[in-house]
């Protein structure tokens, strides 16, 4: 489906990022079950058409906006495609990310880097040209993916945790700012899903919840208009209650997960 075809401006906006797979595939096919037009981006146009082809039958649609969010050009001229074709977004939700494991003994600057111009600069490219329209129009709303880890690090995601508690805090910080403007933000801190990025893992992953249960979470958190939308509930209660814990004790914790 091209995007120049069966852009129905009836419908309200939403951009998603790293919509080919996992939880942006997820929310896309959610957001558009709910009506919504969502224009989906990643950078396989392949996983795209087939997402936007999966919602032919749905009550929204879905249209293929490829990118690749760590080109900061890039994102502005589709940002400025998506306005021109689909109409000014309403809801961006910007959750493209990824998720390298690297021991101490591993540890390079480069791949440190390499999870922070995605996750922290990929997302904040994405954010500047969506944020400003939206201050403009005095209106929209915010999602940002960040992750569990970002509440206390955790061995083995130094770069990981580091990256998305970056992006937890800046939406911390943003969120009284942009109320005066009546856009609204929203952190979002999943615990572990099924998808692409955790089928890597060999390791336990407890609480895991599928991608359709973490995009109707999402979705539903959004509308309430919540600030932190974090779930599984029992692993957010868990890990909420180690950011209370004292150092000893929490070391005594992670030095367990890596022995
Ligand atoms: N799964 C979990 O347990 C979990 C838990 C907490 C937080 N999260 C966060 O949730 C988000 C989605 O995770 P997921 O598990 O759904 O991951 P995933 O299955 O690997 O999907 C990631 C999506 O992001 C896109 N992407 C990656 N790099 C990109 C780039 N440079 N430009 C544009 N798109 C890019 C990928 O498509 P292309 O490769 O085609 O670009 C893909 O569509 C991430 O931010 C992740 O950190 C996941």
């Amino acid at each position: 489906m091209s995007t120049e075809q069966n852009v129905n401006d009836r419908r309200s906006v939403a951009w998603v990022t790293g919509a080919g797979k996992g939880i942006g595939r997820a929310v896309s096919l959610e957001l558009a079950r709910r009506g919504w037009c969502v224009c989906a981006s990643a950078r396989s146009i392949d996983d795209l058409e087939r997402l936007a082809n999966e919602a032919q039958y749905l009550s929204g649609q879905i249209l293929p906006f490829p990118l690749d969010i760590t080109d900061r050009e890039e994102c502005d001229r589709v940002f400025r495609r998506i306005s021109d074709q689909a109409g000014l977004p309403e809801l961006a939700i910007l959750n493209a990310g990824t998720y390298v494991r690297f021991a101490a003994a591993e540890f390079t600057a480069t791949s440190f880097e390499r999870q922070i111009a995605i996750n922290v600069l990929g997302t904040v490219n994405c954010l500047e040209p969506v944020m400003r329209a939206m201050i403009a129009a005095r209106s929209g709303r915010l999602g940002v993916v960040s992750s569990v880890t970002a509440y206390r690090g955790l061995p083995l995601a130094s770069a990981y945790g580091a990256s998305k508690a970056a992006l937890s805090n800046m939406c911390e910080a943003l969120r009284p700012e942009l109320e005066r403007f009546g856009v609204l933000i929203s952190v979002i801190h999943p615990g572990f899903v099924r998808t692409p990025l955790t089928d890597k893992n060999d390791f336990p992953m407890p609480f895991i919840i599928e991608a359709e249960t973490a995009a109707k979470r999402i979705v539903d958190g959004l509308e309430r208009r919540n600030f932190e939308i974090a779930f599984p509930r029992g692993f957010v209660f868990l890990l909420k209650l180690a950011r209370l814990l004292p150092d000893p004790i929490y070391f005594w914790l992670t030095r367990r997960l890596i022995s």
